[in-house]
């Protein structure tokens, strides 16, 4: 029997046409006409402009410096997250600040949020922005977090690179920050093989994203430079599989859903095993199927888990390390970071593909019970 993976792609139909079109026609470049269509439609989606990149890392680099993040600037982040949400604040030459989750969604606990900034108001030295993470296809609950960051002046990057397809209170995830990032990486809801988009509400931000994502050449056709620029345009062909897979992004959400609550269902009777919360004020793709083990209750630890599912062929995962964790990471402020800690010693991922076949689940919840009853 194959190895039954944590998250794969999971193609379309019409991605190939596209493809294959960027090849008939020569646009096989950082230019042509998929990634303007491409862009089109995310924007439709999300309600606003859109820029085409090389990764949603990339598109975390330049949201920052279009917040005017820069050398020694605090920038808040989720704690819980992988490290690609954080490792941009460095390349700015900024320090990161962690914060803490709230257990009832997993996401940045807003009221630690602002605790922390009234903290740091009343000492004169507010961080320049906050990056707030929607993990594994649920949103933070945004409000409370924008409505804070406003009153303090603190600029907000939402990374919804796990959570393309959510919404909060009937808006897509991602719309209501200034800037907010997703990635086409191949693990998540929708790939390009790798890439990422930049979302901003203003218009002349994603067109200097762009100039930057596209070597910041001046303009005239000397190879003129006045500042720094990177090399993170999306190729056109990569963005006709965006297109194509944009088209069936509903499918998607709808497929990870089921298999979430099919876990669900199929673990109802055993004590000690607990979906990851459903907050109430949106839609959660359930991207990847995370699962809490209290090991006294479940009869196995976390850990135990994993390596039974290893024995039998399937992949899965802890839920991220936090970054207060990451020894990358030991010389940064951390403000909480018991719940995130807790979370990544208890929770796991289990497989999620949207073609994950019902025979395959039903290989992983027969492994889970077993590990149960052991
Ligand atoms: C929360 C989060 N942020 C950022 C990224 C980075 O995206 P990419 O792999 O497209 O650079 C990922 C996934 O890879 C992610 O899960």
């Amino acid at each position: 029997m194959p190895r039954i993976l944590l998250s794969i792609p999971h193609m379309g139909g019409t991605e190939q046409h596209y493809a294959s079109e960027a090849f008939s026609t020569n646009w096989v470049s950082t230019a042509g006409p998929h990634l303007g269509a491409f862009e089109a439609a995310f924007s439709q989606r999300i309600g606003h402009p859109s820029l085409c990149l090389s990764s949603g890392t990339a598109a975390i680099h330049l949201g920052l410096k279009l917040l005017g993040v820069g050398p020694g600037d605090e920038v808040l982040c989720s704690t819980l997250t992988f490290a690609a949400s954080a490792n941009p604040i460095r390349y700015q030459g900024a320090v990161p600040i962690f914060l803490d989750s709230d257990r009832a969604t997993w996401n940045l606990d807003p009221n630690l949020l602002r605790e922390v900034l009234q903290a740091k108001a009343a000492t004169n030295r507010l961080p320049k922005a906050l990056i707030v993470v929607d993990l594994y296809g649920q949103s933070a609950d945004m409000d409370p977090i924008l409505a804070t960051c406003r009153e303090y002046g603190v600029a907000v990057l939402e990374d919804a690179a796990e959570a393309l397809g959510a919404t909060y209170k009937g808006l897509p995830a991602g719309s209501l920050s200034e800037i907010s990032v997703y990635s086409f990486n191949g693990n998540k809801i929708i790939t390009t093989a790798g890439g990422g988009m930049l979302t901003a509400h203003d218009q002349a931000m994603v067109d200097k994203a762009r100039f930057w994502a596209t070597q910041a050449r001046d303009p005239g056709i000397a190879y003129e430079h006045s500042e720094t620029g990177y090399n993170y345009r999306m190729s056109n062909v990569l963005a006709g599989i965006g297109r194509g897979q944009l088209e069936v992004l509903d499918l998607r959400v709808q497929r990870r859903r089921e298999i979430a609550f099919r876990y669900r269902d199929a673990f109802a009777d055993l004590p000690g095993i607990s979906l990851m919360p459903q907050a109430a004020y949106g839609l959660h793709t359930n991207w990847l199927s995370c699962f809490l083990i209290d090991r006294t209750r479940f009869g196995c630890s976390r850990d135990d888990l994993l390596r039974h599912l290893d024995s039998r062929d399937i992949e899965s995962r802890p839920v991220w390390k936090p970054m207060h964790l990451q020894p990358l990471f030991a010389d940064c402020e951390v403000h909480g970071g018991a719940v995130a800690a807790d979370l990544f010693h208890t929770g796991i991922c289990l497989p999620s593909s949207s073609n994950l076949g019902a025979d395959d689940q039903a290989r992983v919840i027969t492994a889970v019970r077993e590990a149960a009853r052991a």
